[in-house]
């Protein structure tokens, strides 16, 4: 029988990590945690209680009024992110969230916080997670560690199709602009920057489909779970 392992993906914005993340998930009946949505959540979080985030102890306390969970929901079959009992997945994909969360998420104490509640989920392993640093501070022994990246024009269009089917008056420009600031800021960030784990497989999907980039990392997993085939 195949073993459990944690597989973790890291990479740039928009670069398919969630798109292969599930499938991955679903194929193995692992659990697919985003991390990404609780940085968000927690970012919706100050905006509403306009939170200081310059002021620590403001931003110490705000977190302690904060709880995040990952509720299935049946009819969409995800995993849907929970802020202190409401439903605001959707609320979080949007872009004035997106514009403010990576300087949320450079923050020590909130990375101390939301790494915390992501080790307790792979404590039984069958786990994939995908993020910035799971595979560098969160998972550090993960068995099956990729990181993912794409050219940026690649990124930016994907970005652009999904934000554009909910709000037909973004602009290219903006998501662009978008993607450019938070790579710049999620790498230069002085707790857990976004890097490639030493020990971390590169997966360049510019020109992959997803059936393509879905096999080459099942191919890495039976290296390592001893599965027979797909
Ligand atoms: O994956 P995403 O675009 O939903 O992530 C939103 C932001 O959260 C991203 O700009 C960087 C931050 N993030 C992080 O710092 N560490 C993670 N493990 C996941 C996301």
């Amino acid at each position: 029988m195949a073993k459990k392992i944690i597989i973790t993906i890291d990479g740039w914005s928009s670069c398919g990590k969630s798109t292969l993340a599930k499938r991955l998930a679903k194929e193995l009946g692992y659990i697919y945690v985003d991390s990404g949505a609780m940085y968000r959540a927690i970012t919706l979080y100050f905006l509403r209680n306009n939170i200081d985030i310059e002021d620590k102890k403001e931003t110490k306390a705000a977190l302690k009024s904060i709880k995040l969970e990952f509720v299935y929901n049946p009819v969409s079959q995800q995993s849907e992110m929970y802020l202190n009992g409401e439903n605001v997945e959707y609320l979080i994909r949007d872009l004035f969230i997106a514009e403010k969360v990576s300087d949320v998420a450079a923050i020590k104490e909130v990375r101390e916080f939301a790494v915390a509640e992501q080790q307790k989920m792979g404590t039984k392993k069958g786990i994939v997670m995908d993020g910035r640093d799971i595979g560098t501070v969160v998972f550090p022994k993960a068995e099956l560690k990729i990181f993912m990246t794409a050219d940026n024009a690649v990124r930016v269009e994907r970005r652009f199709k999904e934000l554009y089917e909910k709000n037909p008056n973004i602009t290219i420009e903006e998501v662009k602009n978008n993607l450019e600031m938070r790579d710049y800021i999620d790498s230069h960030r002085e707790v857990s920057p976004l890097r490639k784990a030493k020990d971390a497989l590169i997966l360049d999907n510019t020109d992959l489909t997803e059936n393509q980039q879905f096999e080459k990392a099942m191919e890495w997993v039976k290296k390592i779970d001893g599965r027979k085939s797909i």
